[in-house]
This record gives structure tokens, sequence and C-alpha cells, in this order.
């Protein structure tokens, strides 16, 4: 293996497991309840970034649950400023408040991802699962502004909402933002539980995709906008993490270090923690990121397939979580032996009506995590 083609670059800081609120498409996994209690302290995390920084990662991004749950959240921010690192944070807004907003920019945050659910109050706090979320999310982006830190905001595209882009777009400049990234839902976690009752038509996408078109030509030069297409409807694969154990590496609260954030519920893998190893040598040497790292280990039709250095093979979650085997073809790629299961589930849970009772989701909360678990 040549060491330089797998630099990481990218340290995704998974704070806490806690968030207030409880989205039915959280791709954080379904089994957190375990884990909760298990959160590393201020040290560890201050290790742990002083290890990534000895590894020669560049950014480091803190997201949850809510990161700004965390009491040390400046602590931490300051210590990765400190250390040279491009720093991010993504939130839900709803715990924003000028003061600590003022300090984080202080501590040396370089940008926010504020997560918007809908551009209508009662819609937004449906999908939060908690009321008046959306006027505190509406407060944060201004506060964000106010303090003159760049605004990035995100909204998860489904079924319910994927009709009004355009106004969603609309309302996202409106708020001031500097880059929006129109996320449709990836079916992992939370979300795969409430795939049935998130999956869009392939008329939703496309119709939603020229509306995305139009607009990345109104809002140009004022805000970038991005509009990913959901692998369920494309030929191809994504290249998912850009390759397992490429550039990117995930230190969940608990302090298990994954390839990629949802990786936890390939159940066939074993993943090493911060508490026993460094992060050096769980990058370089651990079993769970030498496993797919590369194209050696894809099996036919990849092998043979000159895409498989544009793509590797796909999403090794998605190939696990649909046909048990995380080594398989990516099931999304038309040429998968198993591309027969995304044609069902397209076909069955896909109708073209949306019933009203469409919306009764499971909740991403520590009451169903347990439920789940039990
Ligand atoms: Fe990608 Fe494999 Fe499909 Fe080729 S066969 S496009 S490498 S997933
Ligand atoms: Fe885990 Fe794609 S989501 S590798």
């Amino acid at each position: 293996m040549s060491r330089s083609r797998f630099l990481p670059f990218s340290l995704l800081c998974e704070l806490t497991f806690h968030c207030p609120l409880q989205c039915p498409y959280c791709s954080n996994s379904t089994h957190y309840s375990g884990w909760i209690k298990n959160e590393l302290s201020t040290e560890q995390w201050i290790r742990v970034l002083r290890e990534a920084q000895k590894l020669g990662i560049l950014q480091v991004y803190f997201s949850g649950g809510e990161p700004l749950v965390r009491k040390d959240i400046t602590t931490l921010i300051r210590t990765a400023h400190d250390l040279g690192f491009y720093s991010n944070m993504s939130t839900g807004g709803t715990l924003i408040h000028k003061e600590l907003l003022k300090e984080i920019k202080e501590a040396g945050l370089d940008s926010i991802q504020l997560s918007i659910q809908d551009s209508r109050p009662d819609l937004a706090d449906q999908i939060s699962g908690v009321k008046k979320s959306f006027e505190k999310k509406i407060e944060a982006a201004r506060l964000i502004l106010e303090c003159e830190i760049p605004l990035g905001i995100n909204v998860v595209i489904h079924r319910h909402n994927i009709d009004r882009i355009a106004e969603i777009i609309d309302f996202a400049a409106s708020l001031g933002a500097h880059r929006l990234e129109l996320a449709n839902t990836q079916y992992y976690g939370w979300a795969l539980l409430n795939r049935k009752k998130l999956l869009p038509s392939k008329q939703q996408i496309e119709k939603a995709s020229q509306e995305a078109s139009k607009a990345k030509e109104k809002y140009k030069g004022k805000m970038e906008i991005l509009f990913v297409i959901p692998d369920y409807y494309s030929p191809f694969p994504k290249p998912c993490m850009q390759g397992w154990g490429k550039i990117y590496m995930t230190v969940s609260a608990d302090g298990t270090v994954l390839p990629c954030q949802s990786a936890r519920d390939i159940r066939s893998l074993s993943f090493p923690n911060i508490r026993s190893d460094s992060l050096e040598n769980i990058w370089w040497n651990s079993e769970a990121f030498n496993k797919f790292r590369g194209t050696d280990f894809l099996p036919e039709p990849c092998k043979s397939c000159p895409r498989k250095e544009i793509d590797f093979g796909g999403c090794r979650c998605q190939a696990f979580l649909l046909t048990s085997d995380a080594a398989a073809t990516d099931p999304a790629c038309i040429y998968s032996p198993h591309h027969h299961i995304i044609e069902r589930i397209i076909q069955e849970e896909n109708p073209a009506e949306t019933p009203s009772e469409d919306k009764k989701f499971i909740y991403r909360n520590l009451k169903n995590s347990k439920t789940l678990q039990a």
C-alpha cells in the first residue's frame, strides 16, 4: 500500500450523542442509548485533537448529536484553533445565544453549518419533533451573521419538502446563508428505519434537480448551492467518503474511531477506541481502516470496471445494510448483482400518493433507541 494515497485530511468529532432535536432522518446509529453514558472527557478530546494534528489532519468538524450541549465546546474550539486547524461546527441552533456565540467566535471557529428542517414553521417543527425549534433556528441564523461567522445552511430533503425546494432555497437566501447544502436523505441510521415515509419519487427528484439548477443561476455569486442526488436514483453510486480510509476519519462521542460516521452499523467489523490506542496507529494499522482501503478488496463486477477508481465500488455501509456483505458492490450501481434490492425498495416504498399517516415517524430519541435495542 502506498501511504501517500491515504493521507488523512479531515476529522469529524462527534462530541456527544445528546441532542434536543429528534429528526427521523438522523444518520447517527439507532443504538446510541447503549453508549451515551460513556462520552469522552475534555482531556481525552484535547488528546484526540493533538494526535490529529500530528497525523497531518487539516480540518476539524465538530458535530454530535448537538455539539453545543457540551459545556467545554469553547475550550475544544480554542484548542483546535491553537493547533492550526480549520474548524467548523454543525449545529441544530436551538441552544445558540449571543454570549455563547461571541465566546465561540473569539475562540477561533471558522464557520457554522446550521441545520434547518423546512421553510415553514409547522412542518419544520414536525420534522424536528420539537415545538418552536424553527423560531430558535431563525434567531440563531441572525445571531451567527451578527457575530460575523460565515453561515452555511443544511436542509435534508425528503418526500415531504422536496416539492417546495425553490421556496426553501429562497428562504435560506433570505436568512443570509453563504452556502446552502440541499442534502437528499441518505438511508442509514434513523433514516433507514423511516425510509418508507421519507423516500421521494423519481419524478420529485427530477423536478427538484431542475429547480436547484435554476436557483444556482439565480444566486450565483451570492449563495453557493449544493444539491446532492440520492443514489437510489442515480445509475452509479457515490464515491462514499472519497474512499474508505482515504482522507476522512470520525471519532464518535464514546471514543470509537470510524472510517465513516455510519460505519458502526457494519456489525461484521469491530472498531478501535481512542481510549486504548493512538489515532496514528488506528489510521495506519487497524483492521477497520484497512479492510476496505483502496480497491483490491472489490469483487466483480467492480474488479474489472473502469469506474472503480472513481467511486470505489460505492458505499460500504449501504452494501452491508442492504446485502449483509460490506465488501459487496453497492446495490445502488446498475451493474451490481444486488441492484434488484434498490429497484424493489423504490417500487414498494414509494407510492405515487403520499398518505397523511406517512408522517408517523420513528423519532431519534433515547426512548426509541432503548426500545430498538431491547
Ligand atoms: Fe462503480 Fe463497481 Fe458499479 Fe463499476 S461496477 S460503476 S466500480 S460500483
Ligand atoms: Fe459509510 Fe458510505 S456511509 S461508507
